[in-house]
């Protein structure tokens, strides 16, 4: 039995809504004639899943799932897809520094487009947002299908842009469709590969003798789990408190259920924890606690060992 870092949960809630996000990020260096620093992170649903190696010119998995997707041959798809997305509607961090009459300094361009889609209602609404030192540069209206200057300086590109149709058609195929259609196979691998990888794990834990008794059950997919407590073989929900869903990082899910009794009602009688996800049944007894070292107490609380 491990300890489990139920602490460092990520605090947001887990919805429908999918979002496929990838942060572009262009620094150029003190002196005029330096390369660019770049650096892109894709991010689907809160989760980092590749990013862009600019000195090798790849884009990297992060995630297991995503390794294995890029050991097969649709990875390439995926990279021409990301690549062309990056390519098109592209400015050039000298050309900034040049409209803003700056010769020198480190400047910043940073650019976030994807889409988000939520899978309950099929709405998806395509962004892509450019920023020139910290501040919104440049920004594309889907409704409109028109990107939209915040300052004078960002004029000479959307009248650009604005006047290529082609360009722009190419950019409601991909914001509206390619992007979505992406979301959608990249889901369908994550939750192929959490379905046969996610590995369900329970605890008890306590913070201190006079608090509540967590049971905490993480690493689980699909997120449909239900928690319960039994006292002495029968089912109990009073003093209980069946908090929400949470996501990992991973992509899985965590769930904690807590039990509000004080210890000598439960050394008296006994409290069992039962968790069920996909038809399995983990079943854990509440018993007298024990600690390795005061340390773990100090830091993760009480863990139960049964
Ligand atoms: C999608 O993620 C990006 C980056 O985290 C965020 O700025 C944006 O608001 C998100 N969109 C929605 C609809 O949640
Ligand atoms: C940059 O310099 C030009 C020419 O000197 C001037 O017309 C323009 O207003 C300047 N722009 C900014 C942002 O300072
Ligand atoms: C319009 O955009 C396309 C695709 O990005 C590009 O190949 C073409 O050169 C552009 N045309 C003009 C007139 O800028």
């Amino acid at each position: 039995m491990k300890f489990v870092f139920f602490f460092i949960y990520v605090p947001f809630v887990y919805s429908e809504l999918h979002n496929f996000t990838t942060t572009y990020t262009e620094m150029n260096g003190q002196m005029v004639a330096e390369i660019p620093e770049i650096s892109s992170v894709t991010v689907l649903d809160g989760q980092p899943i590749d990013f862009y190696d600019a000195e090798i010119k790849k884009l990297i998995p992060r995630q297991d799932w995503m390794k294995e997707f890029a050991s097969g041959g649709r990875f390439k798809e995926y990279t021409e897809f990301r690549e062309r997305l990056q390519r098109t509607n592209e400015i050039s961090i000298h050309v900034l520094m040049e409209r803003f009459n700056q010769t020198h300094g480190v400047h910043t361009y940073q650019r976030m487009y994807g889409c988000d889609w939520d899978d309950e209602t099929g709405d998806s609404h395509g962004f892509d947002e450019h920023a020139y030192d910290g501040k919104n540069f440049i920004s594309l209206d889907m409704k409109e299908l028109r990107y939209i200057a915040y300052v004078p300086q960002g004029l000479p590109t959307t009248t650009k842009w604005n006047n290529n149709k082609t360009q722009l058609e190419f950019v409601n195929q991909y914001y509206r469709h390619d992007c979505v259609g992406w979301i959608h196979r990249l889901l369908t691998l994550r939750k192929t590969n959490l379905e046969t990888k996610g590995i369900l794990e329970v605890s008890l834990l306590q913070m201190d003798r006079s608090s509540p008794v967590l049971c905490h059950a993480t690493g689980f997919y699909p997120s449909a789990v239900t928690i319960t407590w039994l006292r002495n073989g029968q089912n109990y929900d009073e003093d209980v408190d069946l908090r929400e869903t949470l996501p990992n990082e991973d992509g899985t899910f965590q769930k904690t259920s807590t039990l509000t009794v004080p210890p000598d009602e439960w050394e008296k009688d006994q409290f069992v924890c039962v968790v069920e996800h996909m038809g399995r049944t983990i079943r854990k007894i509440l018993t007298e606690c024990k600690m390795k070292n005061s340390a773990e107490w100090c830091f993760y609380g009480c863990v139960f060992y049964s």
